[in-house]
């Protein structure tokens, strides 16, 4: 199996990969695969030659030690679900392989983003994430990097730190994979009983619910009707927004181009996100 545990070994390998003249995609994660995971690396293989998978369970993106003591770590069954899709070149470092003493990272201006939805609720979570994602793109140095559309405020974020970085790489959106039933797949929802797992259905069905009013309410009618909907359940709501998806900035008279619908709540110990756009 192809697993580096050093930035020096998994740079060798990527090395290689381009001298054979092959094109590089990366798909960062933090672990514990579904199948949401393993749709990236599927469409990651379609698009680039080699593939390389991180998994680091980033500390500096969990302003909750609790979630972080939490979040599932389960390195062998990743590895052998990544190695069933092909040659992945699988990096599992350690903090200080990803944040070394000469650390490249300097902190930019996310004007704003990082302070709304899930950043008002996560006080420093964007920080960590772009640090995370800014050190292993110097890393692995990709052609592509490929974000679920799950996390939809941390695509918009990583999209404004290339644009302000003026980095290249492209980074590729792809769709949220959800369950038959509609639950957006996430690490998470493994910590979630039989109970819980058919109360957090709530999301999808309130999601859909937004989406049927669009044509007749303005947003912040439909935002108001879609609380009520969305309190009927057994979640404990902790925002549901209608934003612009470019600036993030919520939508009241009017629906925009592109506006996205965000949800965070908790379902028992575990909180959970979910979007929809339209
Ligand atoms: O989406 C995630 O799993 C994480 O935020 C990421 C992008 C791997 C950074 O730690």
């Amino acid at each position: 199996m192809n697993v580096h545990y050093t930035r020096n070994s998994l740079q060798i390998a990527i090395r290689e990969a381009k001298l054979r003249g092959e094109t590089i995609g990366f798909v960062p994660t933090m672990g514990a695969l579904h199948e949401g995971h393993l749709s990236l690396v599927r469409t990651a293989f379609e698009q680039t030659d080699t593939v390389v998978v991180s998994i680091f369970v980033n500390p500096t993106q969990f302003n909750n030690p609790a979630d972080l003591a939490h979040y599932p770590r389960m390195l062998d069954e990743d590895m052998t679900l990544l190695n069933d899709l092909g040659n992945v070149l699988i990096f599992a470092p350690t903090t200080a392989e990803i944040y070394p003493e000469n650390d490249p990272f300097k902190a930019i201006d996310l004007e704003g983003m990082d302070a709304v939805l899930e950043g008002e609720f996560r006080p420093g979570h964007f920080k960590g994430v772009v640090h995370v994602v800014y050190n292993l793109f110097k890393i692995v140095e990709p052609d592509k990097a490929f974000f679920g559309r799950k996390d939809f405020q941390q695509v918009a974020i990583i999209q404004k730190m290339v644009e302000v970085l003026d980095l290249v790489v492209e980074i590729v959106p792809c769709e949220t994979t959800r369950s038959e039933s509609g639950l957006a797949l996430s690490s998470r929802n493994l910590r979630l009983s039989n109970e819980e797992l058919e109360a957090a259905l709530i999301i999808f069905q309130t999601l859909q619910f937004i989406r049927s009013l669009q044509p007749h309410k303005t947003p912040k009618e439909a935002q108001q009707a879609a609380v009520d909907f969305f309190n009927k359940g057994a979640l404990k709501l902790e925002y549901l927004a209608i934003v612009d998806s470019q600036s993030l900035k919520e939508l009241n008279d009017e629906w925009s181009d592109e506006a996205t619908c965000c949800i965070a709540a908790h379902c028992g110990e575990v909180r959970l996100i979910d979007n929809m756009q339209f």
